[in-house]
């Protein structure tokens, strides 16, 4: 038997766990019509084929009708949900992991105007920032209604076959009740710790008395507020220790901070560029303290710090769920002693940003998480093998080589830098970005792996390619900074991308004008700013940097708000003429009848990229398909099988920004579908 800490089994009461790796629940918004159906069940048996200890399924499933989902969630509420639960957690258990699921009353934290169009309630009328909505003040006969929806909805759980319930507490309605700032309850459930934990005491015997003693009930507390007047560390150790006594449950799983806020909630799930297990040693603490079973999960991404974590004694399980999104099959690799092959988790937080916009969770590279009833996380060999020539070693390039190399074929690829990474190696120049960085280096491992031929400084033309005699050719070159959308003065401004990559000497006093709205805006602020640069970013859009999304916008407004930078929002920058050593900014609105003018002396466009795709027209009359893809075959998961010339020499793709400028999770998403099937 392994002496890895990391391997041990471990036993929770009834349950003996495998392992001590635990996926902690988390909602990918994958639902449909409210159920886990085949699309959540396929991810979630991703996992526990990974080898995974436990799978804590379904971010907080919704007990009652007065808590809808703000995003896709189950609805636990719903009798129709066990049969479909019975499907998830018998091919789990097959696969020899534990299931549990979370279940929730959002309280506060949700929208009136979701689901049934019901009140949204809460201990007091403080609203959440994050959700907007004004609560009603909670009745005594709500509190009584929803102790029995979190008691029907456990007991569905458990005819569905799951080991557990987990509740969420924290940032939802049990917490609203725990903490001060939230509980202006008078009476029973308001007032005293005694009073304020009474909620969260009742739902738990209410639970207890309906699924017995051998089914496992735990829960995610915030234990530490950070909040001034809110439940602080003593009485979170205060709290800790009362959950124990009271002999319902069997672990805690504990969080440390509060969610109300975005900046909030990602100091509490923090993301690229923040630390490495912030909360870990606090985690620690609660256990020292309580000497009862503790679970913990914020950003382990690695499993030298995971192995710590258990070594150490911090935590009975740790969480790695992100880390699991990237790579399904950590474990396996862990016990295979294959741990250098894992894809690592590079905090990017596109899963986590995407769901509170309303999409589904997509891991940025691994574009088969969320898509396993189509995309494959282990690819299968090809039936014979060709040649395959890659032209850039990009995201989408790296990812089609590392694809085409494990399919088992001759992969050469072309790169004209010294280096692979594309766009990602310039964003990795930002330090907290510097993370992205390893989406390429991971690609670099496995292509090596795989022995696909990578030849730098190598600027390919039509003929060199058509030289490698290939099968397969695909165009994977890019784009370059589209700074080219003035009607006037294009020959004035720089790009962000000439600001990131130094060949821009920073300005003193700079308008950054940004319609793309993503990331480079930012980090080219960010670069000015802090080389003392006074910088207005102004955009035609409602609000700014749509793109990023509000995780990851807070480390930026955390430094830009302290550099001074200022947002406008809804004017357009026009054009641009020289003055002297200064240039005139001429700002219009897509609103009408303004003309405002800025004095700066430089400007900086963000406009997404063009596509590089020279080669590929170049070589598009010398291919078999003159470069058509087939969506029908793409979307279907088939090979191409296009012809419009039989007297070509190859077929011929084109993915990523070199079709139009989208993202890396685009990228690597085109690179794969297509790939797989060659
Ligand atoms: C897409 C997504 C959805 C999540 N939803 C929930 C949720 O509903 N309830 C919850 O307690 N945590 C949720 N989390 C937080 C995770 O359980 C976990 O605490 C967090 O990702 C930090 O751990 P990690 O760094 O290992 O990913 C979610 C995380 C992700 C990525
Ligand atoms: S999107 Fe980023 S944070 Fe989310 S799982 Fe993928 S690599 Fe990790």
């Amino acid at each position: 038997m392994s002496s890895d800490p990391l391997l041990q089994p471990y036993k929770l009461k009834h349950l003996t766990l495998r392992n001590r790796i635990i996926v902690t629940s988390h909602e990918p918004a994958y639902p449909e019509d409210g159920m886990p159906k085949e699309r959540y069940l396929a991810y979630t048996v991703e996992r526990a084929k990974g080898g995974v200890a436990m799978t804590m399924t379904a971010g907080s499933a919704a007990v009652s009708k007065d808590s809808p989902p703000v995003f896709n969630n189950l609805l636990a509420y719903k009798d129709e949900i066990v049969p479909w639960i019975r499907q998830m957690t018998d091919a789990v258990h097959e696969e020899g992991a534990a299931i549990m699921i979370q279940l929730t009353h959002l309280g506060r934290r949700t929208r009136w105007d979701k689901g049934d169009w019901l009140p949204v309630l809460a201990p007091s009328h403080h609203r959440e920032a994050a959700h907007r909505a004004f609560p009603k003040k909670i009745e005594d006969w709500d509190i009584e209604r929803i102790i029995k929806d979190f008691a029907d909805a456990a007991e569905r759980m458990k005819a569905g076959g799951m080991d557990g319930v987990e509740l969420e507490a924290y940032g939802h309605l049990i917490d609203q009740f725990v903490s001060p700032l939230t509980n202006e309850l008078d009476g029973p459930y308001g007032g005293s710790l005694d009073n304020r934990m009474r909620f969260c005491m009742d739902v738990f015997k209410a639970i207890r008395s309906r699924v017995g003693d051998d089914f496992i009930l735990g829960v995610r507390y915030t234990a530490d507020e950070r909040l001034p007047g809110g439940t602080g560390m003593s009485e979170g150790i205060e709290i800790s220790k009362r959950l124990k006594q009271s002999g319902l449950i069997d672990y805690l799983n504990v969080i440390r901070g509060h969610i109300d806020t975005d900046a909030g909630l990602t100091d509490v799930i923090p993301i690229q560029g923040m630390a490495n297990a912030p909360h870990l040693d606090f985690a620690g603490e609660i256990r020292a303290a309580t000497n009862f079973p503790t679970f913990h999960a914020a950003k382990i991404p690695d499993v030298a710090t995971a192995r710590h974590a258990i070594a150490s004694g911090k935590v009975d399980m740790i969480g790695m769920t992100r880390a699991h999104m990237t790579d399904p099959h950590i474990v396996r690799k862990i016990i295979e002693k294959r741990e250098d092959e894992i894809r690592p988790c590079v905090g990017a937080n596109y899963c986590l940003d995407r769901i509170y916009q309303g999409g589904a969770a997509y891991c940025i590279h691994n574009a088969a998480t969320g898509r396993e009833l189509t995309m494959p996380h282990i690819v299968a060999k090809a039936d014979s093998r060709k040649k395959v020539v890659i032209v850039g070693a990009g995201p989408a390039g790296l990812e089609a080589a590392r694809v085409a190399g494990e399919r088992g074929h001759e992969v050469v690829v072309f790169e004209a830098a010294s280096d692979p990474g594309g766009q990602i190696r310039l964003t990795a120049l930002s330090p907290r970005r510097k993370e992205m960085m390893s989406i390429i280096d991971w690609r670099m491992a496995q292509c090596e792996k795989h022995g696909v031929t990578i030849r730098f400084n190598a600027w390919a033309e039509a003929e060199t390619i058509e030289a490698e005699n290939p099968d397969v050719v695909i165009v994977a070159t890019g784009g370059v900074a589209h700074t080219d959308v003035l009607s006037k003065g294009n020959e004035f401004v720089v790009s962000s991308w000439d600001i990131i990559s130094g060949d821009a000497k920073p300005g003193t006093n700079v308008l950054i004008f940004d319609d793309a709205g993503d990331h480079a805006a930012l980090q080219a602020a960010e670069f000015l700013a802090g080389a003392g640069a006074k910088v207005e970013i102004m955009t035609p859009d409602r609000s700014f940097s749509p793109e990023v999304m509000a995780m990851n916008l807070v480390p930026y407004m955390r430094s830009l708000q302290k550099l001074d930078v200022t947002f406008t929002v809804t004017y357009r920058l026009e054009s641009v003429e020289k003055n002297g050593n200064q240039l005139i900014a001429n700002v219009g609105s897509d609103y009408g009848g303004i003309s405002k003018q800025r004095v700066v002396d430089q400007v900086v466009i963000n406009h997404g990229t063009i596509p590089l795709d020279d080669i590929y027209f170049e070589l598009k009359p010398k291919s078999t398909n003159h470069g058509e893809i087939s969506q029908d075959e793409l979307i279907a998961g088939q090979p191409q099988s296009v012809v419009r010339n039989a007297q070509g020499q190859f077929q011929l793709f084109r993915i990523g920004d070199a079709v139009s400028a989208r993202n890396t999770h685009a990228a690597i998403y085109d690179a794969l579908r297509l790939a797989k099937d060659i």
